[in-house]
């Protein structure tokens, strides 16, 4: 791909992934958050991060596929960053609004009510996948050890689905689409190991 598409690519990204953030920032500005605040920015953050996570899982598979799109995976730090962005405003919404800075109760909350302690699991494992996200931190690990490291991101996704499911009320099915696109893409890795295997065998057997 031309260098001027990857660049208008990555600044169309950077917008597309911005503009949830900003929107929210325009809408605190201009008073226009609607009867609950807080459970907006709230909503908001967390669901962009889920979504996120989920868009930069699919570029993987979409590259086994279609290995003409092999320069997504420029993409795919990108998208897990802002993933992580979203998941730490989320987080910090959280304590700030919700808890008012009082850790005791987010203590409580942390040990008591499950769906906090399975969003806590997402965040702490999208941790140490921000902090290795750089190419400093891959030559470091290893490209073998990033790559099992960074498996952990399927885990967040995972937990980061629970914790959406059990904040919901009983019989709410807004977390089904975000459920349906995960579970295909877990489906698809074994898919596509099989596949991408059985190509390499007929290469070496002429
Ligand atoms: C310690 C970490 C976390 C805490 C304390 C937390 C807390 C919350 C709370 C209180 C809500 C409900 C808001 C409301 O009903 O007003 C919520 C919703 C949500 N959270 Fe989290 N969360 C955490 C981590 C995460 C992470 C890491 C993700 C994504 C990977 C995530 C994704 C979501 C989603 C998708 C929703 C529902 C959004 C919607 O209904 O549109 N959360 N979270």
């Amino acid at each position: 791909m031309k260098r001027s598409t990857q660049i208008l690519l990555k600044t169309l990204t950077w917008i597309a992934c911005l503009s949830p953030f900003l929107l929210l920032v325009y809408q605190a500005i201009t008073n226009n958050l609607g009867p609950d605040p807080t459970a907006k920015i709230t909503l908001t953050t967390g669901y962009n991060a889920l979504l996120l996570l989920i868009i930069s899982l699919a570029i993987t598979p979409l590259r086994t596929l279609f290995p003409r799109l092999s320069w997504l995976i420029k993409f795919r730090r990108l998208l897990g960053l802002f993933a992580f962005f979203y998941a730490s405003l989320h987080l910090a919404t959280y304590i700030a609004l919700y808890m008012n800075f009082d850790l005791s109760v987010f203590k409580t909350d942390i040990t008591k009510r499950r769906f906090i302690i399975m969003g806590f699991a997402a965040w702490t494992l999208l941790l140490p996948l921000a902090a290795t996200s750089t190419t400093w931190a891959i030559r470091k690990l290893g490209g073998k050890r990033w790559n099992r490291l960074h498996k952990l991101v399927y885990l967040a996704a995972v937990c980061g689905i629970i914790h959406y499911w059990w904040q919901v009320k009983p019989g709410v099915l807004s977390p089904m689409r975000l459920t349906i696109a995960l579970a295909l893409l877990l489906l698809a890795r074994p898919v596509l190991t099989y596949i991408k295997s059985r190509k390499t065998r007929a290469v070496a057997v002429p």
